[in-house]
């Protein structure tokens, strides 16, 4: 099972979630989706202060880039 991953994400910096699953540098985009069999793109975004999160890997998330929970839910 797939389950969040805590990392530390730094004021204004801007940041890109991995949405096809397929990244080796998960939570966040390699660009992987750019060679494989796959219309999903990378999230874009950013937070306003520094702040440690726990970042979404299994995809179901109904908050992206942001773990909510569904991870556990079959
Ligand atoms: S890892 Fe928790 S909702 Fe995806």
């Amino acid at each position: 099972m797939a389950t969040p991953i805590e990392v530390e994400l730094e004021a204004d910096k801007k940041y890109c979630w991995c949405t096809c699953g397929l990244s080796a540098k998960e939570p966040f985009c390699d660009g992987t989706h750019k060679t494989a069999d796959t219309d999903k793109r990378s999230l874009h975004f950013q937070v306003d202060e520094t702040k440690k999160v726990w970042l979404c890997t299994c995809k179901r998330t109904q908050t992206p880039p942001y773990c909510d929970g569904s991870h556990k839910d079959k």
